[in-house]
């Protein structure tokens, strides 16, 4: 496949102005690893400095409105986003489903509200662990794929599709140290690349599928390795150069 891998890190509500020495840090050090994708998804208040400083990684963000502007007091909108510059927005992240409770309608609308301004979108998704424990991993995620991405008029053309990625992050495996086992992995993503074959036909084959849930330097390797696994997002080890730009090497055909 000629998709290069997408190695995306999401710093949720980390970072400040002086964190921005490691995205410079990450910036400079992604240049060495040009077949791979690097992106950074900091906080709202950061998105704009970091565009401004990095010219090699893509910058977006964390969560968009459904609705292009309006009385909506403490949200943004996917038309911000791409007017300030951000290639993509994460959307449906499970902390977000768990915070603010959002539905997998809202997630399909904040995913079509991205598309139609231009952005990448990233939609998340993951079972939690009672939910594996009793062996509906896959059903869940087959209704979240089903419910949260772009419906087929809001996703219909193949130049759009190649701007969707789902992330599989299992909720028990985010943030715990606690990462899944390649071959649940593997299973999983097979699942969803044929749900996504079914709707969306030939054109799926353009999307990524990437994994997430406690990627480090010493696991991605395996991961990255696994078949259909096209990229990660990365929370924790995406807060410094040292902890992600080894993820990016891991990503990399080995040229370094
Ligand atoms: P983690 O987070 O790498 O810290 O587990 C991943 C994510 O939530 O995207």
């Amino acid at each position: 496949m000629a998709h290069r891998p997408y190695i995306v890190g999401n710093w949720k509500m980390n970072g400040s102005r002086a964190a921005l020495a490691e995205a410079r840090a990450i910036d400079r050090g992604a240049q060495r690893y040009k077949d791979v994708s690097v992106a950074l998804a900091p906080p709202f208040p950061l998105l704009g400095l970091l565009r401004e400083e990095v010219t090699t990684i893509g910058v977006g963000g964390q969560d968009c409105h459904t609705a292009a502007k309006g009385a909506h007091t403490g949200d943004v909108s996917a038309a911000m986003l791409a007017d300030i510059g951000a290639d993509f927005v994460i959307v449906g992240h499970s902390e977000r489903r768990r915070d603010h409770g959002e539905t997998d309608a809202l997630v399909q609308a904040k995913a079509q509200a991205a598309l139609v301004s231009g952005l990448g979108v990233i939609v998340c998704v993951g079972e939690t662990l009672a939910e594996r424990d009793t062996g509906q991993a896959e059903a869940v995620v087959a209704a979240q794929i089903d419910g949260s991405l772009p419906d087929d008029a809001a996703a219909h053309d193949a130049a759009l599709l190649g701007r969707l990625s789902v992330a599989y992050e299992p909720v028990w495996a985010i943030g715990t140290g606690r990462v899944a086992a390649v071959d649940d992995v593997v299973a999983m993503h097979a699942a969803i690349g044929a749900r996504l074959a079914a709707r969306f036909g030939d054109a799926a084959a353009k999307m990524r599928i990437l994994y997430g849930g406690s990627v480090n330097g010493d696991n991605a390797a395996a991961l990255l390795a696994a078949p259909g696994v096209r990229g990660a997002l990365v929370g924790g080890a995406s807060l410094t150069a040292d902890a992600f730009l080894p993820i990016v090497a891991a990503a990399s055909s080995g040229e370094g």
